[in-house]
Formats: structure tokens, C-alpha cells, sequence
């Protein structure tokens, strides 16, 4: 076991060096809050930046809608929410990885009346039933990932050399578990990045907090409420300067350790949105009866004016409603006091001080070591939640609450911060972060004929996170044939391996191996997001080869060489299975591992045989040598994407993309075409000069007949047209400017060569002192560029000719600054 990890760091440290370095890369950092998302882009020549939305805000709704086939983001997608309820999908955070029979769908249904959730396949997970199409929450989730990596990419210098961004780092609740962390790495990898890390919502904000303070040696111990829409978070935090050496002149760190977790996952402001929401349908109701109850459309707009009310609430102690036509041309207007919201949440307030509780608990700390109390999160703006905190919390000193940090961006820093070191690109101060297990992984195995049954913990609460893959040795009677091993997260069923065939794979380990110290092992893993996976189960024995410890000195390097080696086969050989187990296939197939295990032996022994003939063989090491057992999956709960659904999903998001890159350039080539035909009408219309001078009146007739048509049919045809027949329409518009240009081009050749003429005969007369006149310049280099720039017709080019025309017009006022006037004095 020592070996592997010896081998496994080894991997480490080799795969540094072997890797080439990729171009620096960008990362980017997305706090997903359950009702707002926002981003933060590291990149060469970007530190920190708020990815800001299109209409340039810094944090944007969590959501997506559908309009037709266009995609609709954040608030664009709650905008449309009222008027198409049931393709608008917002706030659904809470929806992850739970199954569509879940309290968390049942409430999220009450909270957005016309949304329809079916289950995804045979996963039970929620997808969003669209009146055409139904998508899984992942693929929904994917969309709005690839759009803040699209929003992100637009934010990367031009002149840098990385234009895409493929690392992000993605903030999670504690008490999210496997199956709602995978739903979100599963998303990332739909919308085509790879997940750094998964944060919690409290690293981050304390790595954030510590990144602008100094500690001392001595812990320090905070809070941080985290009291989003969703839910509350409670993280007892603890923050420390080493110095390493324990000299006052050593390098410093700093340790952030997360000492305690506790949380109430539904405690939150959606919930006070509920309550405010009931109240004024209550009120509604009384008076204009409850056919309101079968208008989707009214409610969706009650809520959004609850979460209005409870908003304002927070500053005023007043707020008056006012909704006009809400449902059947009833017009609906009340006031609501703070003492009737605070009133209408009675029961939800003593819920506040149990994650202190539990947290202190788990630190083994009084509130009174604790120095302060740092808010996040929107909701712990309500007032009546502070003076509670102060009260039940605090025992009454308000003097710890602390507003220091950017409550609603430090998360997104934070996370950042944490995706850029745990990526080692960049050089990042010295912060170190330990974040233990606040759940133990533990497998319960049974033997079938019931005669067995045993529970072993495979990764303790209190485990350092930091992604640990281990093999751990399963404890089962000599004999037993097959088995049922329940892997569980704190105690909850993730999923049950059926082992099969148990005898028969340890026959074939023994059979094809002198096989020492034979055992059966777990292949798990504790992700550093906490994802809990598990790669398999497997005999393991060693192979001990013959020893002679003549060549101390070569054998040793020789060992280390067979170490490299192994190492690498070992890489290659924990690919299959690790495929096996996650694939949705049920049977794990033992072929590949098998010939793994055998060539391994053979390159082995003829590498250490081949190299040194003459010499004796290298030292008695034992070799690990594996065998699968074979197992099939069984889930009882919400399931994971496995790989075939996650690449439909993306190859659908491309789909999307690419509707709506055509769209766009659909839509570019429509404006120019309108401000195009804008513009012939404008130039004929006001005889701009240029234009009189070389064309026809027949020739202008034809052609603002021609901008007319052009812009009779964009409004005929509306949003239909297709790409091609635009392009066409822009290409037959611009045929006028281009005559217009090649027969002025003519001219000012000629005019050219008769200056050229002139030149060179007045050169001839005055050998020096003459400066070089512009005349003879300008009109060199005019014609060429001109000429590059007119024979490409569409598009892009539009300006810069059609500028020319503008500015022969305004010319006149400033003489001798542009070629046209220069032109005209000749
Ligand atoms: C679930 O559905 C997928 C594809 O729809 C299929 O490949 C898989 O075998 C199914 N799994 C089970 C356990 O039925
Ligand atoms: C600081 O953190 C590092 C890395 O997690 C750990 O090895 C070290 O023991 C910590 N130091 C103290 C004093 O806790
Ligand atoms: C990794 O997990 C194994 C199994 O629980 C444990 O024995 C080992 O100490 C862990 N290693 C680290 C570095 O946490
Ligand atoms: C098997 O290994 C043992 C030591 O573990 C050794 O004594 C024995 O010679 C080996 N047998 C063969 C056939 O290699
Ligand atoms: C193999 O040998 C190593 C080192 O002697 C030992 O620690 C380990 O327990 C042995 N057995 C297995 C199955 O790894």
C-alpha cells in the first residue's frame, strides 16, 4: 500500500515534467447560486474581473428560457418567464441530482406553477418537459456554463494567446452530495470545460476575506453565514499564519482551515418569497375568488412580485402592490407591512441558529471563541434574520456581525482563487486550504447467502479532501461467492455493486501469478470536489521474482526505472476499469485487465532480464499484479448522466450553438442590407457629389428602386430569411458603389500618371531641397487599398466605402484633410 502511494506520487511528479507546458491557460470562476449566478475570469493580462452580462451587469438571474429555438439567458430568461411559463427555467439549483419525485421538485413546482418536470430516461433525475422537447437539468445547467465561457472568452486580450477557456471553478453547498456535485461537473463538461474544483461556498468566501488580511500565529475563528435563496450555511472557519522554519525571517503562509459545517438547506429567500407569495394570493382570492389558481401566467407574476415585496421589505417597513390586470382585467393592489412579513415567517425563525450549533459542535467551540460573524448572501440582508442572529447566535453582541466582505462577490473571487491554485497555472500567494469530509464513505457488504454482514468505512468523516484514491482492502469470508456491497455518503445509499464470480477470479490471479499476500481491495476515491467514486473491486497480490543484491548501485536505478515503467503501465491498466465502473454497462468485462496483468509480468521481467544479461537479475521486489472481479450496478435513487447520454446532450447544445451562430450572422448581414439600402437612398436623395459625378440619373433610378425593394422585403419576410438570399441581396446593392468606385479609380489613375509625368520633369529641374509632397503619396497607396477593399462585397467592408461617401460630404468644410477634396482641386 506504502509502494502504491509512493508510486502514485511518483506519477504526480512525472507527469509534471512530461506534460508539455500547454499554453497559459484562463480560468474561469462561477459562483451558481440557486436564484443568481456570477463569473470571474484569471487570464494572461486578466486578474479577477467580473464577467459582466450583456447588458453589462455583474451578476446575472440563474436561468435559462426558450424563445422558439433561440436561448434565452439570466435576466432575459426571467424576463420572458411571465409570458411563457413553462419553457422558462430559472432558480433550479435546488433540482441537481435529485429525482423528479423529490421534496425539492415537489416544492419547486408550488414555486413555479406552468413548469412540467418528467423524469430524465431511466435516471430519475429531473428534465425540463419543453410542449416539443424535454431537456435534462444538466444539459439546461451546460447551457448557461457554456454561455458564461462564451460572455468569458469575449473578455480575453486579443493579442494574448489563449482565446478559449477551458478550467472553471464552480461554488457548491456543503451538503451537496455526490449526486448533485457530479450533476454540476457533468454540466461543465456538456458546455466543453473541464471542473478545477468544486468550492464550497464558505472556502471561498474565506480564502477570499484572507486575501486582503494578515493573520497572526495564533488561530483566529470566524463565521461565515452564508444565507442565499436556496438555503443557509453556517461554516466555522479558522485562519492562521505559519512560518515556516519557525523563524520570524522564513517564508509565510497562511492556513485556512474549515473547523466545523452546519446548514439548513431550505432555509432561504426563495422561502420568504413563498410566504410574502401566499399572503397576497390569499389576499387576492378573498376577494376575487380563486380562479387565479388555474392561470399559470398570474401566478408566475404573483411571485415575482413577492420577491419584489420581500426586496424592498428589507429597507422599508412598508411596501405597497400594485399589479395591474393580473388575472381576468382584475387589477390587484395591497400593502404589505414588514410586521405582516415578519409575522407570515414566525415559524422559520428559530431555524436560524441550529447550523451555529451544529457547527460549534462539530469544532468543539463556544460562540465566545468565535471574533466575528462575516454575512454573504442576499438574504441575510432581511432584517429581522440579523436581529435574530444577534439575539439567539450571538447572545447579544451585535459588535460581531461583520459586513467586511463583498457580500455578493466574494464567493465568486474566492472560488476563483482557489480554481487558480489548485491549478498551479499561476503563481498565487501562499494560502493553503484545508477542507476535511463532514461525512464519512463507508460500504456495507453482505454475502448473498446471508450469512454474512459487515459495514467498513472507506474515507472517515474528517478525511482531508485532496483527492485520495485508495485502495482499500475489503474484509469478506474466505469462501463467499457472490456479494452485495452498498457503497453510502454519511449513511445514504449512493448505489449497490452485485459482486459475482468471486472464486473464479481469484482462481485466475493465483493460477497465472506466485501470488503472495493475495487480497481483495476497493478501488475508491474521494475527489478534491468531494465527489465519491468508486473504480471497481479487485484482487491484488505480489509477485515476488527471484533475488540477488550483487550490483547494489544498478539495481537501484534499475528499480527505479521498473517503478517508471510499472508506473506507466499502471496509468494505462486503471483506464479500462475505471471505464467499466462508470460506463452504464452492468457487467465489468475482465478481457483488458487479464491481458494487462499478464503483459505486465512478461515486459516486466524481459525489460530487467534484457538490459543486463550478464549481471544478475535486479532485487527482490514484489510486484503488484491485479484482477477484477466482475459486479453490476444497481441505483435506487436520482443517477448520474452516464457517457452516452452526456455526449447526445452535447452534440444537441452544438446543435444549439449553431442555430444560434446563424442567427447572428443571419441577423448582422439583415442590418447591413437595411443600413446599406438606408444609405443608397440617403446618397441619391441628397446628390452626393461623387455619385453625380460618375453615374447616370438612369443608373441612380435603378438602384434606389433597389434599396426600396430591399427594404420592402426585410419587412415583408420578417425573421424567415436565410442566409444566402441576404448575402445576395447585399452583394446586388453593393454593385452600384462599386462602379461608382472603379470608374473614380480610373480617373484618379489617369490623374496620377499625368502627376507622375509632371514630377519627374520638375524633379529633373530642382535636384534636392524639394520636400516630398503628399500629392505624390496619397493618391499611390489610395487606389490599392481601395481596390482590395471594394472587390470584397459583403458584410464587414460595408463601412469602410460607404465612410468615404459619408465623408465627401462633410469634407468640404475641412479641405486638404482627405483625398476627395485633393481630388476636386485638381
Ligand atoms: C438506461 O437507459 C440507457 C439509455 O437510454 C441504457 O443504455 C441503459 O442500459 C439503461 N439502464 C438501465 C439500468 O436500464
Ligand atoms: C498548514 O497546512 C498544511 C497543509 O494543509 C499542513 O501540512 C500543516 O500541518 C498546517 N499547519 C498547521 C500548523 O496546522
Ligand atoms: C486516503 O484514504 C485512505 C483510505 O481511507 C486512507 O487510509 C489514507 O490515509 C488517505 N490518505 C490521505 C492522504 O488522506
Ligand atoms: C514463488 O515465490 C516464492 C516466494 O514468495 C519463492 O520461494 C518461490 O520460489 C516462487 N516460485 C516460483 C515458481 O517462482
Ligand atoms: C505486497 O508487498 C508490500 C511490501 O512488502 C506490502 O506492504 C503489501 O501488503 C503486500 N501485499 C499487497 C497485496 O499489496
Amino acid at each position: 500500500m506504502i509502494r502504491l502511494q509512493a508510486l502514485l506520487f511518483l506519477t504526480c511528479l512525472i507527469s509534471l515534467v512530461l506534460i508539455p507546458a500547454p499554453a497559459i491557460a484562463a480560468i474561469l470562476g462561477i459562483d451558481f447560486g440557486q436564484s443568481t449566478t456570477k463569473a470571474a475570469l484569471v487570464a494572461p493580462g486578466v486578474s479577477f474581473e467580473i464577467v459582466l452580462t450583456r447588458d453589462s451587469k455583474r451578476k446575472d438571474v440563474s436561468g435559462v428560457a426558450f424563445n422558439g429555438e433561440e436561448r434565452l439567458y439570466g435576466s432575459a430568461a426571467a424576463g420572458i418567464a411571465p409570458r411563457a411559463p413553462t419553457t422558462a427555467f430559472l432558480h433550479f439549483k435546488s433540482l441537481l441530482g435529485r429525482s423528479v419525485s423529490s421534496l425539492e421538485a415537489e416544492t419547486y413546482m408550488a414555486q413555479h406553477p406552468g413548469v412540467d418536470l418528467t423524469p430524465s430516461g431511466n435516471r430519475s433525475t429531473v428534465s425540463f418537459k419543453t410542449p416539443d422537447s424535454s431537456f435534462p437539468i444538466e444539459e439546461i445547467l451546460g447551457m448557461s456554463i457554456s454561455h458564461l465561457k462564451t460572455l468569458g472568452e469575449e473578455m480575453l486580450p486579443k493579442s494574448s494567446a489563449t482565446s478559449r477557456i477551458y478550467d472553471v471553478a464552480i461554488t457548491v453547498p456543503p451538503y451537496f452530495d455526490s449526486v448533485q456535485r457530479k450533476a454540476i461537473i457533468d454540466a461543465a463538461e456538456i458546455a466543453g470545460v473541464r471542473v478545477t474544483a468544486l468550492v464550497h461556498d464558505g472556502v471561498a468566501t474565506a480564502i477570499n476575506y484572507a486575501s486582503s488580511r494578515s493573520f497572526n500565529q495564533e488561530k483566529q475563528y470566524h463565521f461565515i453565514l452564508d444565507m442565499g435563496a436556496g438555503s443557509t450555511s453556517a461554516t466555522l472557519v479558522s485562519f492562521q499564519e505559519i512560518q515556516e522554519g519557525g523563524s520570524r525571517f522564513g517564508k509565510s503562509s497562511l492556513n485556512i482551515t474549515i473547523e466545523g459545517v452546519g446548514f439548513d438547506q431550505d432555509l432561504g429567500g426563495d422561502l420568504l418569497d413563498q410566504r410574502i407569495y401566499e399572503v397576497l394570493l390569499a389576499r387576492f382570492t378573498a376577494a376575487h375568488g380563486d380562479g387565479i389558481l388555474s392561470s399559470p401566467r398570474s401566478l408566475v407574476r404573483l411571485h415575482k412580485e413577492a420577491e419584489r415585496v420581500k426586496t424592498i421589505l428589507s429597507a422599508n417597513t412598508e411596501v405597497i402592490s400594485s399589479m395591474e390586470s393580473l388575472y381576468d382585467d382584475i387589477d390587484f393592489r395591497t400593502i404589505v407591512s414588514r410586521a405582516e412579513f415578519e409575522d407570515a415567517i414566525q415559524d422559520v425563525l428559530p431555524r436560524v441558529a441550529k447550523p451555529f450549533e451544529d457547527a460549534l459542535q462539530a469544532a468543539n467551540l463556544d460562540i465566545l471563541d468565535i471574533k466575528s460573524v462575516i454575512l454573504m448572501g442576499g438574504t441575510t440582508r432581511v432584517p429581522i434574520f440579523q436581529q435574530v442572529l444577534v439575539k439567539d447566535v450571538l447572545k447579544g453582541d451585535a459588535t460581531k456581525v461583520s459586513r467586511s466582505v463583498n457580500a455578493d462577490e466574494a464567493a465568486v473571487m474566492g472560488a476563483t482563487f482557489r480554481g487558480v491554485s489548485v491549478s498551479k497555472q499561476f503563481k498565487t500567494k501562499e494560502i493553503s486550504v484545508l477542507d476535511p469530509s463532514i461525512w464519512e464513505y463507508d460500504v456495507v457488504v453482505s454475502g448473498s447467502d446471508g450469512t454474512f454482514t459487515g459495514a467498513q468505512t472507506l474515507f472517515p468523516k474528517g478525511s482531508p479532501v485532496i483527492g485520495n484514491r485508495s485502495l482499500v482492502e475489503l474484509q469478506i469470508p474466505e469462501d463467499l461467492d457472490e456479494a452485495t456491497l452498498e457503497f453510502r455518503e454519511d449513511g445514504r445509499q449512493l448505489y449497490t455493486y452485485g459482486l459475482h464470480s468471486i472464486q473464479e477470479s481469484k482462481k485466475k490471479i493465483l493460477d497465472a501469478n506466485n501470488c503472495s499476500d493475495l487480497i481483495l481491495v476497493i478501488d475508491a476515491e474521494l475527489t478534491v470536489s468531494r465527489v465519491f467514486d468508486v473504480h471497481g473491486v479487485l484482487w491484488q497480490c505480489n509477485v515476488t521474482a527471484p533475488a540477488v543484491s550483487d550490483a547494489k548501485d544498478d539495481a537501484e536505478t534499475e528499480d527505479f526505472k521498473q517503478k517508471v515503467f510499472n508506473f506507466f503501465k499502471g496509468e494505462k491498466s486503471s483506464s479500462p476499469e475505471a471505464s467499466t465502473s462508470t460506463s452504464e454497462t452492468t457487467t465489468a468485462t475482465e478481457e483488458p485487465a487479464e491481458e494487462q496483468t499478464e503483459s505486465e509480468t512478461t515486459t516486466a521481467s524481459t525489460s530487467t532480464t534484457s538490459k543486463r544479461p550478464q549481471a544478475t537479475v535486479p532485487p527482490a521486489k514484489p510486484r503488484l499484479v491485479k484482477q477484477p472481479v466482475k459486479y453490476n450496478v444497481r441505483y435506487n435513487g436520482a443517477r448520474n448522466m452516464g457517457r452516452a447520454t452526456k455526449a447526445s446532450s452535447k452534440a444537441r447544445l452544438r446543435a444549439f450553438d449553431k442555430l444560434d451562430s446563424d442567427r447572428h450572422a443571419r441577423d448582422a448581414v439583415r442590418n447591413d442590407v437595411e443600413s446599406y439600402s438606408y444609405r443608397i437612398r440617403e446618397w441619391i436623395g441628397y446628390e452626393n457629389r461623387r455619385l453625380m459625378e460618375h453615374s447616370s440619373e438612369e443608373e441612380r433610378q435603378t438602384f434606389l428602386r433597389k434599396a426600396e425593394a430591399a427594404l420592402e422585403w426585410l419587412y415583408d419576410e420578417g425573421e424567415s430569411m436565410i442566409l444566402d438570399k441576404l448575402e445576395e441581396k447585399m452583394k446586388e446593392l453593393k454593385e452600384f458603389e462599386n462602379i461608382i468606385f472603379k470608374r473614380e479609380m480610373e480617373k484618379l489613375a489617369s490623374i496620377e500618371a499625368e502627376l507622375r509625368a509632371s514630377a519627374s520633369a520638375a524633379a529633373a529641374e530642382e535636384s534636392a531641397e524639394v520636400n516630398g509632397e503628399e500629392e505624390l503619396v496619397i493618391p499611390a497607396d489610395g487606389p490599392e487599398e481601395g481596390a482590395a477593399e471594394a472587390s470584397v462585397s459583403t458584410g464587414a467592408t460595408t463601412t469602410t466605402l460607404a465612410e468615404t461617401f459619408e465623408e465627401s460630404s462633410t469634407a468640404d468644410a475641412e479641405p486638404g484633410e482627405t483625398e476627395l477634396p485633393q481630388h476636386d482641386e485638381l
